[in-house]
């Protein structure tokens, strides 16, 4: 079987399925659609295939990082809140074990002290906040240099 190996799987946690309801000063007021059309078009661009996943349940964040192997070559994660607690998302992203981007719309260094904390510290390629939507773009030309590494 081929494979392209350019499947990036776009995964957002708690709260993102009302993103155009949070503070547009942090959150810049796209919704959540707005935001994955976005980041599908610069994919395009970067020759990069893109599928997306939200959810408020932690639980099936979890179930759907276990078939993120399946279904892709890479992630980009968004985890919301969880980012700063949750173990089990942390686990699960490392039996994933695929290239990994952490992105942040807002600048969580600078924000409250425990939005400095992240579960995916070690576990990612890199990590990307406080640049909006943008910082997408930048985890996808991250994502696409890896991919690319990795063929040849
Ligand atoms: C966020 C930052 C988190 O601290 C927060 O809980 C979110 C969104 C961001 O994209 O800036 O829900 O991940």
């Amino acid at each position: 079987m081929t494979s392209a190996h350019n499947r990036v799987a776009v995964l957002h946690g708690v709260n993102f399925n009302i993103l155009e309801r949070r503070d547009p000063e942090i959150y810049g007021g796209l919704s959540l659609y707005e935001l994955e059309a976005k980041i599908e078009s610069w994919a395009r661009e970067l020759g990069l295939e893109t599928i997306f996943f939200q959810t408020n349940a932690e639980g099936e964040f979890c179930e759907y990082l276990h078939r993120v192997p399946e279904l892709a070559d890479s992630a980009i994660v968004n985890a919301g809140a969880w980012t700063h607690y949750s173990r089990a998302i942390a686990d699960a992203l490392a039996v994933a074990a695929v290239p990994t981007v952490e992105v942040h719309l807002s600048d969580v260094e600078n924000r409250d002290d425990w939005r400095r904390a992240s579960v995916f510290d070690g576990l990612v390629l890199s990590k990307v906040s406080g640049k909006g939507p943008e910082g997408y773009r930048e985890a996808l030309e991250l994502l696409a240099a890896e991919l690319g590494a990795e063929q040849r």
